[in-house]
């Protein structure tokens, strides 16, 4: 495995978020975290799809676009529109089927599935959805807020969604968000995470580059043990 660092836009400064998304593409990160609320699903707002295609005209690097909203179905084709690579949606935010269909239709469009569990969710929560996704993103705090503590309670989580993914040989990857940084990546990535959203610990580090490095190494060495 190889660690993808993502760092969140959420923890950029966005009254110069153009230099920011330079700064990011010259730390060598991956790819780029899109946070999108809408003040209902969690209690904060953040930025719409109209930010989300001005960043992606601007950029190369592929937009990992994070739905914390109700019913994100209604937005894929804008979502498309706007550039995303991969779409996250929650597996609580609707019944299993629609959530199947949202997953099935986000892949049929072009773009990267992904689906969410929030903290109180268990593994067994999406373990149904991985045939019809690319990556699962274990939250590792309660979603809404950059710069909370990371939960460690939610690496068994982490660990049984890989030991399920290793047994079924499934082409999946895992994602964690939430308070992720140089004191916490090893412990992700030892628990068979391989995608790190960094937000706080990456835009908001003295030197961005030095710290994307850092991180990248830390869970890189974890895969050669
Ligand atoms: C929280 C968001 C995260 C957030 C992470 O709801 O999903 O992506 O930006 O920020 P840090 O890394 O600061 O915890
Ligand atoms: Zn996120």
């Amino acid at each position: 495995m190889k660690a993808i660092i993502s760092p969140s836009l959420l923890a950029a400064d966005f009254l110069s978020l153009g230099k920011e998304i330079k700064k990011a593409e010259k730390s060598g990160a991956d790819m780029l975290h899109c946070d999108v609320m809408d003040g209902v699903y969690v209690p904060n707002i953040s930025f719409g799809f109209d930010i989300i295609s001005k960043i992606h005209r601007i950029t190369k690097l592929p937009l990992d676009v994070h739905m914390m909203t109700c019913c994100p179905e209604k937005y894929l084709d804008v979502l498309k529109k706007s550039g995303a690579y991969i779409v996250t949606v929650h597996s609580d935010y609707s019944d299993p089927e629609t959530v199947t269909e949202t997953l099935k239709n986000i892949r049929e469009m072009g773009m990267k599935p992904s689906v969410s569990l929030k903290p109180k969710c268990q593994a067994e929560d999406v373990l149904r959805y991985l045939d019809y996704s690319d990556m699962v993103l274990v939250m590792t705090v309660e979603p809404g807020f950059g710069g909370q503590s990371f939960m460690t309670d939610m690496l068994p989580k982490i660990r049984k969604i890989r030991e399920y993914i290793t047994e079924k040989n499934l082409d999946c990857d895992i994602e964690v968000d939430g308070g992720i940084g140089p004191k916490t990546i090893e412990s992700c990535a030892e628990a068979g995470a391989n995608v790190f959203v960094v937000g706080t610990a990456s835009f908001g580090a003295e030197d961005m580059k030095e710290a994307v490095k850092l991180m990248r190494n830390k869970a890189n060495e974890v895969y050669k043990k």
